[in-house]
Order: structure tokens, then sequence, then C-alpha cells
């Protein structure tokens, strides 16, 4: 039996469930690919920046070679656009390699991890590979309650997960939550606040996770090039965090784990200021949009600071989901998140939110 060889810890694991591929909608339903619209993984409806896509075919010239493994004119572009050091910076294969590596890097079998039972499953994962034990705090309102968080924190507790916007509810925490929060977290305990979704973020009471790195405090910042810069498929994110901290998740992390034409399309992308705002705005209108027509079909919706929202449906998410699928539109069933009657639908564009609306309208006979 191979799983004797295996690490316990390894076996306990349900692997990761990804929303379904527009090419495997595609193959299944005997659908042409271009009928199909993905609204399932909160990926950017308008794609990368055509900035990054000309980065992208210029860097593929050059894929003979290894990139560079330090990252270093991307780090100095980072380091730049968010007013830190080149040396507060870690980059990943998507923001999710980032959280692997600061659980491999700190997390011990006998350690204690923190996070709210509906958050990115990631935790779960990374928690699980280190055979460390998760500690979960329900959500209040949807929302992360920072204070019953704040109140399981042992001595064993080693990292604090929040994703701040949450997913899948979209709620968040405000910068005096998180202000009151950080007053509480003694020096043993890092906090990864990931904002996978900051720059969609429209309240501003959003907190400055930032500022907690510049005091010195043990907190890592995670951000993704996945979402408003559109480059979900390429893997590249990144962490905010001490030099300190740096250094230590820099022994753990593979050499080359960001590669060159990721790299060349970050760099791109993070000057093309105007597909940022474009995306923005898209985003925003196409929220209200969504929550307008949603209510005049009578369904329940959690508000969202992010590129999705959490749709009640008072009825199975799975059996929606898969009725969806005939009709070309992808959305994601959220049983894993216990929301087993909610389905998580990303915000599209205006032709994409309205297939997704005609979709949902016919399969719950509305
Ligand atoms: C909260 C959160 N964190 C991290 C990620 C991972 O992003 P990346 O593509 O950078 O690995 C996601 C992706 O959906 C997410 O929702």
């Amino acid at each position: 039996m191979i799983e004797k060889l295996a690490r316990k810890s390894a076996l306990t694991i349900t692997p990761y469930q990804p929303g379904k591929p527009i090419e495997e909608v595609a193959r299944e339903l005997g659908m042409p690919e271009e009928d199909i619209v993905k609204m399932a993984s909160n990926e950017n409806p308008l794609g990368a920046s055509p900035m990054g896509i000309q980065a992208i075919k210029d860097a593929a010239e050059k894929v003979g070679l290894y990139p560079d493994g330090g990252c270093y004119y991307l780090k100095q572009d980072l380091a730049k656009h968010l007013d830190v050091a080149s040396e507060n910076l870690i980059l990943g294969n998507g923001s999710n390699e980032v959280l692997m590596i600061i659980a491999d890097t700190f997390v011990n079998p006998e350690d204690e991890t923190l996070y709210a039972e509906q958050s990115f499953v990631v935790y779960m994962l990374a928690t699980k590979v280190s055979g460390a034990t998760a500690v979960t705090v329900p959500l209040k309102n949807y929302t992360h309650d920072l204070e019953a968080i704040a109140d399981k924190i042992t001595d064993k507790t080693k990292v604090i997960f929040i994703a701040n916007p949450n997913n899948p509810t979209g709620t968040m925490v405000t910068a005096d939550e998180v202000k009151r929060f950080m007053d509480r977290v003694p020096d043993h305990v890092i906090v990864v606040f990931d904002e996978a979704y900051y720059e969609y973020v429209e309240r501003d009471d959003f907190p400055n996770t930032v500022e907690y790195v510049r005091e010195g405090r043990s907190v890592v910042t995670l951000r993704t090039f996945s979402k408003i810069y559109g480059l979900a498929g390429l893997r590249i994110g990144y962490g905010i965090t001490t030099p300190e901290i740096v250094k230590i998740l820099d022994k753990v992390r593979q050499p080359f784990n960001v590669n060159a034409v990721a790299q060349a399309a970050a760099i791109a992308s993070l000057k093309d200021k105007e597909h940022v705002e474009k995306s923005v705005k898209v985003n925003s209108e196409g929220k209200k949009y969504l929550y307008e027509k949603l209510e005049e079909m009578g369904l329940e919706y959690v508000p969202s600071e992010g590129n999705f929202m959490l749709v009640h449906l008072n009825q199975s998410g799975a059996d929606v989901m898969a009725e969806m699928l005939k009709e070309g539109v992808i959305v994601r069933p959220m049983k894993g998140y216990k929301f087993p009657e909610s389905v998580r639908i990303t915000i599209g564009t205006k032709e994409q939110n309205d297939k997704l609306l005609t979709a949902l309208k016919k399969v719950l006979g509305k």
C-alpha cells in the first residue's frame, strides 16, 4: 500500500476543486467554447491588459533561459507602486504559493493555525500539509469575527489567515476592527492578510495592513496579479512583509518559482493604470446591475467588496450549477464552503451578466 509511505497529513487532504474550465464544459456538453462563459473563479472578465499581452509575446522569445529568480525588476516596480522597499517583497507562483511557503516555513505539526470557518480553502490545505491543527471560527453575519478569532489565540497559534475581502462571501473587515484585533495579537503569531481582491474594494474604511509591516509587526499582506490584472493563467502573486520574514521565506521558496513570462507580464500590467481603472469600473457597474436584477428576481445575496458575490437560491446550489452549465454559464456551487443552497458568481461584463441572469431565470423557472 503506497499510502503507508505518504505523510499522514497528506492523506487527510481533499484536493482543491477548481471552477470548471471552459474546455471541459465544451467537451462534456458538446458546445462550442465561444458559447460558454465562466463566472466561477473570480477572474477578470476583460482579461489581461493589452500592454501585459504584448509583454507576454516579447518574453516568449526568451523562454530558453531561466527566469530571474530574485524578480529584481518586478520587485523594483512593485516597491515603488506600494511605497515599500524591494526587501519587503516575496513573489510567488500565484499568491497561493506564497501561502504555502508561509506554512512550509513557519508551521510545525505541533502548531495551530487560525482562520474563519468559511474562508479561502487553501488555508486548510496549507495547514494539513504542515500536519498542524486548524482552529476555525464561524463567520458573523458572513464576515470575519475578529474578536472571536482573537479569543482563540493560544501559545500554539502560529499563523492567522484573514481573507479581506473574504472569499466566498465578499465581505470585509474595517480598519478599526483590524486595529483592535492587532492590539490583541501577541508576538509569536504571524498574521496573513490575504487581499487578493484589494483593488476592487470600494468602501473607504478598508484597512492599510502594509502599515503594520512598516511598524515591524509579523504581518504578511498578500496581493495577486490573478484578479484585477487579469493574469490568473500565468500564476503570479506576492507578499509584503518585513525583510526578516522575507529572508526566511526565501530559504524555502524554490529558486525559480516565478516564471519569466509572468514577471514580464506583471511589470507591464502594473504600468497599465487605464486597464485597472476600466476593470474596477466594469466590476462596480456589474455589481450594482446584478444587485438590482437579483432583487427583482427575489433572490438574496451578500453585498460584496470583491469581483464576485454569494447568491442564495433556497435549493441545491450544485443542482442549479449543473443546470446552468447546460445554458453555457459556469458558476461555483458552495457546498464545500457550507453554503449548500448558494452559488458564487463572478461579476462579468454587461453581456456576461445578462447571459448569467437569463440562464438563472430559466433554471429557477422565474
Ligand atoms: C482569498 C484568495 N486568496 C488567494 C487566492 C489565490 O490567488 P492566486 O491566483 O494569486 O494564487 C484566491 C483565488 O481565488 C482567493 O480567493
